[in-house]
């Protein structure tokens, strides 16, 4: 079994959108229930990518607080990939379970093991923005974390911090490896072109090798509760998502 996270300094980058295609995108190369998708963001949105209604699921959080397995709380969806939510809570609830992270570093990754996932499956994490509780647990068990930013001055600013807590979670969890990915990339806005021109200069060999391209066909995908591969699988976002998807999947194979 093999592990991503997917994080990010800054919110709104696009962590949960390409956390769920890119999910879809790597199902579509390793066949159904090869991929399952964690929502370890309290914001519980992930599920509505994949039109999996779990209002009234058991969500990890819960079943973490209950000391019960995730596997309960894996929901299947119609698109081959399985997700687990975090769940619907009450604030008292997130703050026990995040204290719970605090006191037990390896919960995800022992949850995960213990969740029936196949031996040659692989698990994608979306998480909440910047460094968090919820972070330190992708790092004690992610094979590759993925740091999603925007080819702007707002996430250019945001790379020192970035990289200073990177170093400090190689200090701990030394097996890790990150790459970024610029997500939104418009070659029609020349700032936005600029900029990623000057994430590439410096980041180099740390950038994936696929940039994901602005397409309002992904937002019209979630309106829709569906992948944006299943929504508009011609577009350039579905283009960019089964490039990044095989890129994953040899990097991870090495
Ligand atoms: N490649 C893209 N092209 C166009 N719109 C995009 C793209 N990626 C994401 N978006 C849009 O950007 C917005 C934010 O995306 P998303 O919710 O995935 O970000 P996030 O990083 O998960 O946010 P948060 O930090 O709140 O969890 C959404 O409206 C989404 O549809
Ligand atoms: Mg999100």
């Amino acid at each position: 079994m093999t592990v991503i996270g997917v994080i990010s300094m800054k919110g709104g980058v696009g962590k949960t959108s390409t956390t769920a295609n890119l999910a879809f995108a790597m199902a579509a190369q390793l066949g159904r229930d090869q991929v399952t998708v964690i929502d370890l963001d309290p914001q519980n949105g992930l599920h509505w990518h994949f039109g999996v209604d779990s209002e009234n699921a058991r969500g990890l959080c819960e079943q973490s607080l209950k000391r019960l397995d995730w596997a309960d709380a894996s929901l299947p969806s119609e698109y081959g990939v399985n997700c687990i939510p975090y769940g619907r809570v009450a604030e008292q609830d997130r703050e026990a379970f995040e204290l719970l992270l605090a006191n037990e570093s390896n919960w995800v990754r022992d949850q995960i093991q213990g969740a029936g996932i196949s031996r040659n499956g692989v698990v994608l994490i979306d998480t909440p923005p910047g460094p968090s509780i919820y972070l330190k647990q992708v790092f004690a068990c992610a094979d590759l974390v993925l740091i999603v930013l925007l080819a702007d001055a707002g996430s250019y600013a945001t790379i020192p911090a970035m990289e200073s807590w990177l170093a400090e979670m190689s200090i701990t969890y030394p097996s890790s490896r990150s790459i970024y990915v610029i997500n939104q990339v418009d070659r029609n806005d020349s700032l936005n072109r600029d900029v990623a021109e000057l994430l590439q200069q410096h980041l180099g060999k740390r950038l994936a090798p696929t940039q994901l391209h602005r397409d309002e066909a992904v937002a019209e995908a979630l309106a829709m509760q569906q992948p944006v591969l299943v929504y508009d699988p011609h577009g350039q976002a579905s283009h960019d998502l089964r490039q990044l998807a095989g890129w994953a999947i040899s990097t991870l194979k090495r």
